[in-house]
C-alpha cells in the first residue's frame, strides 16, 4: 500500500493517475489472469465520481471500465437522468478478478490509494457508489447495500481534508438479474442530479 500511496501522490493529472496504475506491481490480481489494468473513463473535470467494483470480462479485454451488459445499461441510466457528460467512471479494484468474483477487502485496500487519488484529483461534487462491495470498501461500513441505498454518506479522506456526499446505490449488474429494482435505482439517479442542481 506504501508503493500504491507512492505512486498515486506522484501523479498530477487522472491521465498520470492511468499511467501510474498501469505501472503498479502490488496487487495480486495482476498475477490471476488478468490482462491489463482498468482505470477509468469519463470527463476528467466531471461533478460525479462513479464507483464500481472490478473489472469483468470485456472490462479486461478492452481496458475500459463498464464496457460490457452492466456497463451498457449504466450508461443508458445515466443518460436518462441526464448525467453522461458529468460523470467519471472507475473501480475499486483495476484489475479483473479471476471468475468476476467479488475483489477482497484486502485487493481493494491495496488500490485505495489511487481510488482516493481519483477523488483528490477529481474533487467532485457527489460520489455514487455501484454495488455492496464499493459502498463497503469506500465508505468502510458492514452495513448491506439495501441499507445503505438511497442514503447519502459523507465520503472523508483521512489526509488533505478533503470530503463530499456519497450515495450507494445498487450494482447495475443486479439490475440485471433483478430488473424490478431499476426502480430504486433511478430514484437514486434522480436524487444525485437534483443535489448537483442544487449544488450548482
Ligand atoms: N462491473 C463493475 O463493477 N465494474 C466494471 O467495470 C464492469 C462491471
Amino acid at each position: 500500500v506504501a508503493e500504491a500511496r507512492r505512486l498515486a501522490a506522484g501523479a498530477a493529472t487522472l491521465q498520470d493517475l492511468a499511467a501510474a496504475v498501469a505501472a503498479f506491481e502490488g496487487c495480486s490480481l495482476r498475477g490471476m489472469g488478468a490482462t491489463q489494468s482498468v482505470f477509468g473513463r469519463g470527463d476528467p473535470n466531471a461533478q460525479v465520481l462513479v464507483i464500481g467494483e472490478g473489472p469483468g470480462a470485456d472490462e479486461d479485454r478492452t481496458g475500459q471500465p463498464f464496457v460490457g451488459t452492466a456497463g451498457k445499461l449504466l450508461d443508458r441510466m445515466l443518460a436518462a437522468a441526464g448525467l453522461t457528460d458529468k460523470v467519471f467512471i472507475t473501480n475499486t479494484v483495476f484489475w479483473r478478478p479471476p471468475g468476476n468474483r467479488t475483489p477482497t477487502p484486502q485487493e481493494q485496500a491495496v488500490c485505495a490509494p489511487f481510488v482516493e487519488r481519483t477523488f483528490a484529483l477529481l474533487q467532485p461534487k457527489a460520489v455514487l457508489l455501484l454495488g455492496a462491495a464499493s459502498a463497503k470498501a469506500v465508505l468502510q461500513t458492514e452495513d448491506g447495500i439495501m441499507k445503505l441505498r438511497g442514503q447519502w454518506r459523507e465520503w472523508r479522506l483521512a489526509e488533505g481534508g478533503l470530503s463530499a456526499p456519497a450515495l450507494p446505490t445498487l450494482h447495475p449488474a443486479f439490475l440485471l438479474r433483478q430488473p424490478q429494482a431499476k426502480r430504486q435505482v433511478w430514484a437514486d439517479l434522480l436524487a444525485l442530479s437534483a443535489r448537483l442542481d442544487g449544488a450548482g
